[in-house]
């Protein structure tokens, strides 16, 4: 399965902190944004990964994040000219998915816990299982007016409803910012015509799916935390839950090179090179420790 981060956007609900650096690049905690939503990619197995942000803020990706490889991944990029919505992803994508199924992760998008609701609905997604081509996930939130919502029958499982942003939500359940398609996604996203505010909605793209009988939909347990960190206060949220359990169990979230580690994208010869390459800094001893009890 491969993999595509979206982190276009003009981000104005952030300004002015987007006047400093892109939305997408802006710290959660110790570390930038991005680090996150590649973290729930590659704990997920997924290692072939596309990278679309804005053509303006692209070389600090690439500064960043080079071609992956310090994480044992492979990262290309690709550039969103304009914030035409979510579903341009797989057009612009369409190349890099070729015969592929692929899961898409929004770049402000962040998610701690236990991975085996996502793990297990990716094996699906790969088994074709249960003649289910396309998966979404249902997060309950205090707010689902303020995202895309999910109805379904709780017994059956079944999806009723997909709305987007809808005034009156008919459940509680919020859609985050990660999705699994088979891949007759970008020719079903080429179909698309722009909503009201003129973007290429994901959930008109997911209803698609929808009406063909084809989606399927997975609870996400209560031990999950989800943050969507488009905003100021969601960013300030997102920073403190990660600083907090960052510091109550001496261990990092979203450590890319731990996970790469962990995940045996890289061996531990690599990973003792990765720590030479590191600044002296409190992260290069984290990935020490990380080495001397790996080993
Ligand atoms: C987007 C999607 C929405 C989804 C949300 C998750 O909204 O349109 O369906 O629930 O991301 O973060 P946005 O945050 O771009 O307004």
């Amino acid at each position: 399965m491969k993999g595509i981060i979206l982190a276009g956007g003009a981000g104005n609900r952030l300004y002015p902190l987007t006047q400093i650096t892109t939305k997408q690049l802006q710290p959660v905690y110790d570390k930038p944004m991005i680090y996150y939503p590649l973290a729930m990619l590659m704990l997920n197995g997924i290692k072939d990964i596309l990278l679309i942000t804005t053509e303006k803020d692209q070389p600090s990706f690439k500064n960043l994040l080079g071609d992956g490889g310090r994480f044992g991944v492979s990262l290309q990029y690709a550039t969103q000219a304009a914030p035409k919505g979510i579903s341009e992803a797989f057009i612009i994508g369409e190349k890099f998915i070729g015969k592929d199924d692929v899961a898409l992760v929004l770049g402000d998008n962040l998610f701690y816990g236990s991975f085996e609701v996502f793990r297990n609905a990716v094996k699906s997604q790969q088994a074709k299982a249960k003649g289910i081509s396309a998966r979404v996930f249902a997060y309950g939130v205090s707010d689902p007016e303020r995202y895309g919502v999910v109805e379904f029958d709780k017994a059956t499982m079944k999806v009723l409803t997909i709305e987007e942003k809808p005034a009156k939500p008919k459940s509680t359940y919020a859609i985050p910012g990660f999705y699994l398609f088979d891949n007759t996604v970008a020719k079903r996203a080429l179909k698309q015509q722009p909503s009201p505010r003129g973007e290429l909605e994901i959930t008109d793209l997911i209803k698609t799916y929808l009406h063909d009988g084809l989606l399927g939909v997975e609870i996400i347990n209560r031990g999950m935390a989800w943050f969507d960190t488009g905003t100021p206060q969601s960013l300030l949220e997102a920073s403190s839950f990660i600083g907090a359990i960052e510091q109550r169990q001496g261990m990092k979230v979203a450590c890319l090179e731990e996970i790469a580690l962990r995940m045996n994208f890289v061996t531990a010869s690599q990973f003792q090179k990765i720590i030479d390459e590191t600044p002296k800094s409190s992260y290069r001893e984290y990935l020490r420790q990380v080495l001397g009890e790996f080993a």
